[in-house]
């Protein structure tokens, strides 16, 4: 909804995906002047619809509508974000059919690291619903021990410095310097800042880091594309589950 550019571009990426796969997809590119009620009844309107079996609604939300009535108006069968409450607590429960596709392309990523995740100091920069949660619950369940590091955290330096798997998810350029890494960690950065000269850049000093991290993903090309590859994978769940 709206115009937000860099939704413009992850929308675009998820289509050509879906193309790519031959995946049969629907985009509505609605304006900003559309109403809650508008949106609301679209989605119910794809929830009742046989042929689609999974919906995402690309957040952020223009101002004045409600994200969270959005998303709870989705069918949670269909719900290929794992965004819905229901979802969101078979994460936690740890018995789930869709993974946050962020958090599941990570995880995919440590594994063909050939990095064990049990027992591993695991630490995460970032709460947010989106990653930082989902992600802290997705290492939790692989046996390893979890520290959710954010803004109030104190001493982060200190608690980095420990992890054998380092998340970054907190939207600052190059937050992340050497200093706060260990040797032969695995390094992932979630991050997407624009600089001011247009150029991309991630949560993460790549060019420091990779000097000592044991992997590390770049940014473009990293996280992003995993993401989009795991929303693909949660759409054949649902419909799978639906067959
Ligand atoms: N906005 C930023 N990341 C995401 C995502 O993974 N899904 C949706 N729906 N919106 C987003």
């Amino acid at each position: 909804m709206g115009d937000d550019p860099a939704s413009k571009v992850y929308v675009g990426r998820k289509e050509a995906m879906c193309q790519e796969l031959n995946m049969y997809s629907e985009k509505y590119a609605l304006p900003a002047e559309t109403t809650q009620e508008e949106l609301v009844s679209l989605v119910e309107k794809l929830n009742n619809d046989d042929k689609i079996h999974g919906i995402l609604v690309q957040l952020p939300l223009p101002k004045g509508l409600d994200e969270k009535a959005v998303i709870n108006t989705i069918n949670p069968e269909k719900d290929v974000d794992a965004f819905h409450p229901v979802n969101v607590g078979k994460i936690m429960i740890g018995d789930f059919d869709f993974v946050p596709c962020t958090p599941a392309g990570i995880m995919e990523m440590i594994k063909e690291s050939g990095c064990e995740v049990e027992g591993k100091n695991c630490v995460v920069i970032g709460r947010s619903n989106i990653v930082g949660k989902p992600m802290s619950m997705l290492l939790l369940h692989q046996n390893g021990t979890v520290t959710t590091c954010h803004s109030r955290t104190k001493n982060l330096k200190d608690i980095t410095k420990e992890a054998d798997i380092l998340v970054a998810a907190v939207g600052r350029a190059n937050f992340v310097t050497a200093d706060m890494v260990k040797e032969g960690a695995v390094v992932i950065d979630v991050g997407m800042n624009r600089l001011e000269d247009g150029t991309l850049c991630g949560d993460v000093d790549y060019a420091e880091v990779s000097k000592i991290a044991g992997a590390i993903t770049p940014v473009p090309g990293g996280v992003g594309p995993m993401t989009i590859s795991m929303l693909m994978q949660n759409t054949i769940t649902a419909a799978e589950k639906k067959a």
